[in-house]
């Protein structure tokens, strides 16, 4: 059996993050391979509970930087120990919407917290397990932000959805940087293109790496 590994995937709202690893599994299935999707935040009991409390508490609105930061991490660090690192020694492929990157860019980058905290926090939460393929599906800000607004229509914007453009741009900047600065781990594709045509690049880059 070959062994199991972790892709993350990364990008703004509306990227199209939730689309591409739908169809991703659908590849990887096809090969016989078992996998694991999963979201940040969420993905456990008490994730989704953390989850719930960061996207749609109405209390949230008065949620400090700081605050958003430990419950993020909260989340991943049980998401780690009860799902991922089992899903991986059992041989799965695991897919994860989301992952510490995430947290870099959002609550680093966009909200401004300083770097060696976040850096700290995460590496605290995740242990050892670093992604072994980071996917960040690139798109302007306005692009992502239509898509996320459409699929809502209209209605219950989460609290993220209704930051400004500003800080869509930030964090499209934000993801940009880290990828430079750590090309090994990741691989960007440009997520204004058709759906299609994105899934076959992460799939050929997949193939490339693990030989899947
Ligand atoms: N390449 C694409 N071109 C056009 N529309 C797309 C594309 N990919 C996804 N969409 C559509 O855009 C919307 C957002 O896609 P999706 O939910 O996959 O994004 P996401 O990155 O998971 O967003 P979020 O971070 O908010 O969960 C959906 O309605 C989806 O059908
Ligand atoms: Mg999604």
């Amino acid at each position: 059996m070959k062994g199991g590994f972790l892709i993350s995937f990364e990008g703004s709202e509306g990227s199209g993050k939730t689309t591409q690893i739908a169809l991703l599994e659908d590849r990887l299935s096809a090969t016989g391979r078992k996998c694991l999707l999963t979201r940040e935040p969420g993905g456990t009991p008490i994730g989704e509970k953390i989850r719930h409390l960061l996207k749609f508490d109405e209390d949230a609105t008065a949620m400090c930087p700081e605050t958003e930061l430990l419950l993020f991490a909260a989340s991943r660090a049980q998401l780690v120990r009860e799902l991922i690192d089992p899903a991986i020694s059992e041989g799965k492929i695991v897919l994860c919407d989301r992952y510490l990157d995430s947290t870099t860019v959002y609550q680093g980058v966009a909200r401004q917290i300083s770097a060696d905290p976040v850096q700290m926090i995460n590496h605290f939460a995740v242990g050892n397990r670093v992604p072994d393929l980071t996917v960040i599906i690139d798109v302007p800000a306005n692009i992502g932000l239509t898509r996320a607004r459409q699929r809502s229509n209209g209605g219950d914007a989460d609290r993220m959805e209704q930051e400004s453009i500003d800080f869509y741009e930030r964090v499209r900047e934000g993801y940009l940087l880290l990828a430079r600065s750590l090309p090994e781990r990741f691989f960007v594709v440009d997520g204004a293109q058709e759906p299609d045509v994105i899934s076959e690049l992460i799939w050929a880059e997949i193939k490339r790496r693990f030989g899947v």
